[in-house]
């Protein structure tokens, strides 16, 4: 992960605090601001408070090279939240983002009935859990552009994310800025040993989550697409859209025949992609 010393940092949701120390004590940028959707009782019975004590010192602290701040019951989709921080950083990131679970049918059904729109036909429904999670990264990344990244810094935001199922189902590359100025420029492994003390958590629970192959993506603004590249010389390139020859939805083909593409799009990956598909779609056009 690129992390310049010369940037003001941000991370969002950050579960038990332990990867914005990493950064504090390992990267020491000019300036770092943690935040965490728990409250300080939530997060200290879930986790402990070793990490938030830790930062608090050094938020505490005069004589500091780095500007060091902590925010607890930070909810990156509450604009009203968002508004409280000065649009001053370089860089946004959101460690391993998910949802956290619902306690109740009733608390589901409260977050995630909508109206959708598909085509011309409007409908009251529940959101999957896929298309909340989609939603989520897409206020993440369209709330950091517009009131947290500074107009003259780097403006970069960063998303890691583990490269299995239900994650990858989410399409991340291109589906969570769709009509929005702001794109993905490809990704990078998220290396974990380059975060020394960083502990994946669980997002309700103390759980140390596995240590699976992730990767860390990367978006920036259009207009900066080009100029920002040059920070990442070994980045992944997004996955190639074949249009017609091949699944956009699925990023398969190209296909070779049309009887591969009719077996892939009988298949049943292809049709619960093409059921998440719509279903962002009904989302995007009613929001
Ligand atoms: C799987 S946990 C990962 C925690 C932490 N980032 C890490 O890497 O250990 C997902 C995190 O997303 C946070 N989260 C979910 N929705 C959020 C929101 N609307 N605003 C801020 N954080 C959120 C949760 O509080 C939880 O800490």
């Amino acid at each position: 992960m690129v992390i310049n010393k010369e940037w003001s940092v941000l991370t969002i949701g950050d579960g038990d605090l332990s990867f914005s120390r990493s950064i504090f004590d390992n990267y020491k940028p000019k300036k770092l601001t943690a935040t965490v959707l728990d409250s300080v009782n939530e997060l200290t019975s879930k986790y402990g408070s070793e990490h938030l004590d830790y930062l608090q010192k050094q938020s505490d602290g005069v004589l500091n090279e780095v500007d060091c701040q902590v925010v607890t019951e930070f909810d990156i989709t509450d604009l009203d939240k968002v508004r409280q921080l000065t649009q001053e950083y370089d860089l946004v990131i959101f460690q391993f983002p998910l949802v956290p679970n619902f306690s109740s049918q009733g608390e589901f059904q409260q977050h995630t009935k909508t109206r959708t729109q598909i085509g011309s036909q409007s409908s009251e429904q529940f959101l999957s859990i896929n298309t909340i999670n989609r939603r989520l990264l897409r206020l993440f990344l369209i709330n950091s552009f517009d009131c947290l990244l500074a107009q003259d810094g780097a403006q970069l935001a960063y998303i890691s994310s583990k490269d299995v199922k239900p994650y990858i189902e989410w399409d991340i590359e291109y589906s969570l800025t769709k009509e929005t100025e702001l794109s993905c420029i490809g990704s990078m492994e998220f290396i974990t040993e380059q975060f020394p003390g960083y502990k994946i958590r669980n997002v309700d629970r103390d759980k140390h989550v596995k240590d699976t192959a992730s990767l860390t993506y990367v978006w920036t603004s259009n207009h900066n697409r080009e100029a920002r590249l040059d920070l990442f010389p070994a980045m992944n390139p997004l996955p190639t859209l074949f249009g017609e020859l091949g699944c956009d939805i699925c990023h398969a083909g190209p296909f070779e025949t049309e009887q591969e593409k009719t077996s892939h799009q009988a298949g049943k990956k292809h049709k619960r992609m093409s059921e998440y598909e719509a279903q962002w779609q009904g989302y995007l056009q009613s929001s």
